[in-house]
């Protein structure tokens, strides 16, 4: 049987210099544990803009459509600040996506114990936590019409417009139950039907899909500026979040702080299950492409490196493998391993983004 195919989009800023530690470390699993993929290459993002003048070729989009999973970087930068709306960089990354109808973005924020001092949090609040957030991914406001910019009685209006099927609320709500069921049976769900029609719809098919399917599971909903505080406040009330692509988007970010840094958190975008069972799926750090540092080998790789560990466990059933990789991880930031942004005012010298590979490439060797 052939291996396994893995089409890896580097992207623009620090995507090509985290994935150079995440090729070494599947390079590692090739070796070690007979685990080898087949990995090609391709651009994506303005990298894709500067060599064919589209954030994302058809090619590619055809390649990401019959790979067994994609890994992608990061997109953007202020190069390509003055683009047209309709090529710059991030245009790429959601049409992979929507094309790919990857609905359900799982975003887990977990505190590595060795970093819980580091969160702008108290110890207490964020010590041992472990959330998933399921954020939706190809609807909501991202996608709805109608959007763009138009005059209107002399001046410019600016559009987008907040839509949910039924549908796209059921099956988005099913993968965030299902996730529950194999964590802590819990899911908060979050919107603002306090003031929006498709909050309202929101809440009501998630509480028909609870009371239909998962009765299960325990259900509480909030309203997603209460559960902004909340996450900030309590983190550790919650177990899996389940929200819309916008909310999802301000929530995950605000859950990175939890742990640390946004260095640190992997996502998976996932769709339906194919006839192979596996779903179609693009795994990427929950970062951007970090211009501030990009060039300086500054960048943390651990939430590239994490994605990788969500592909070995969602798309190619290797748990086992998944939590090998994770718990080099952990080990690696116990034994005191930090990228520059990890580290407090009180400084120190910090490792370069691939001195933190080879640290977590030994606890991999360790391991065996
Ligand atoms: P960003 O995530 O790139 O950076 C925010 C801050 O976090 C910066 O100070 C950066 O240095 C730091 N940071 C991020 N990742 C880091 C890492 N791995 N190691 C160390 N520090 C890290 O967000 P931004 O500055 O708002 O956006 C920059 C560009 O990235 C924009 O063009 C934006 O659209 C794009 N973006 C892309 C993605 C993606 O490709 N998935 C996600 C978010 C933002
Ligand atoms: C993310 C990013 C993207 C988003 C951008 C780059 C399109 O912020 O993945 O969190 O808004 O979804
Ligand atoms: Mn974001």
């Amino acid at each position: 049987m052939s291996n396994p195919s893995l089409l890896i989009l580097p992207g623009d800023g620090i995507g090509p210099e985290v994935m150079a530690e995440v090729r070494r470390i599947i390079d590692w699993f090739g070796a070690k544990r007979d685990l080898a993929f087949d990995v090609s290459e391709d651009l994506v993002g303005g990298a894709a803009y500067d060599a064919h003048g589209t954030p994302l070729h058809d090619d590619t989009m055809a390649r990401a459509q019959e790979a067994d999973a994609v890994l992608l970087g990061a997109v953007g930068g202020p190069k390509y600040d003055d683009l047209d709306f309709s090529v710059k960089p991030e245009r790429g990354l959601l049409r992979l996506r929507k094309e790919m109808d990857l609905f359900s973005n799982l975003r887990p924020a977990q505190c590595f114990d060795a970093l819980a001092d580091f969160s702008s949090l108290k110890r207490d609040v964020v010590s041992g936590l472990d959330i998933m957030i399921v954020r939706e991914l190809t609807s909501g406001s991202y996608f709805g019409e109608p959007r763009g910019i138009f005059e209107e009685n002399g001046e410019r209006v600016g559009i987008n417009t907040q839509r949910y099927t039924t549908s796209e609320i059921r099956r988005v709500a099913r993968s965030a139950f299902e996730l529950a069921r194999r964590r802590g049976n819990k899911v908060c769900s979050m919107e603002k039907a306090n003031v929006m029609e498709s909050g309202i719809l929101w809440r009501e098919e998630v509480t028909w899909v609870h009371q239909n399917e998962y009765p299960d599971v325990e259900l509480s909903h909030m309203y997603a500026d209460a559960g902004a505080m909340q996450l900030c406040r309590w983190p550790k009330q919650f177990d899996v979040i389940l929200t819309d692509n916008l909310f999802g988007d301000l929530l995950s970010d605000t859950a990175a702080m939890l742990t640390g840094s946004l260095g640190m958190l992997p996502s998976a975008s996932l769709g339906a299950p194919m006839e192979n069972g596996r779903p179609k799926a693009l795994y990427e750090p929950v970062h951007g492409s970090a211009p501030d540092i990009a060039g300086q080998g500054k960048a943390n790789p651990i939430a590239c490196v994490l994605s990788f560990a969500m592909a070995l466990r969602y798309s190619f059933d290797q748990g086992a493998e998944a939590d090998r990789l994770e718990q080099a991880v952990e080990r690696t930031l116990a034994a005191g391993a930090r990228t520059g942004d990890l580290m407090g005012p009180e400084g120190g010298t910090p490792l370069s983004t691939s001195e933190m590979g080879d640290a977590i490439l030994k606890e991999l060797d360790a391991s065996l």
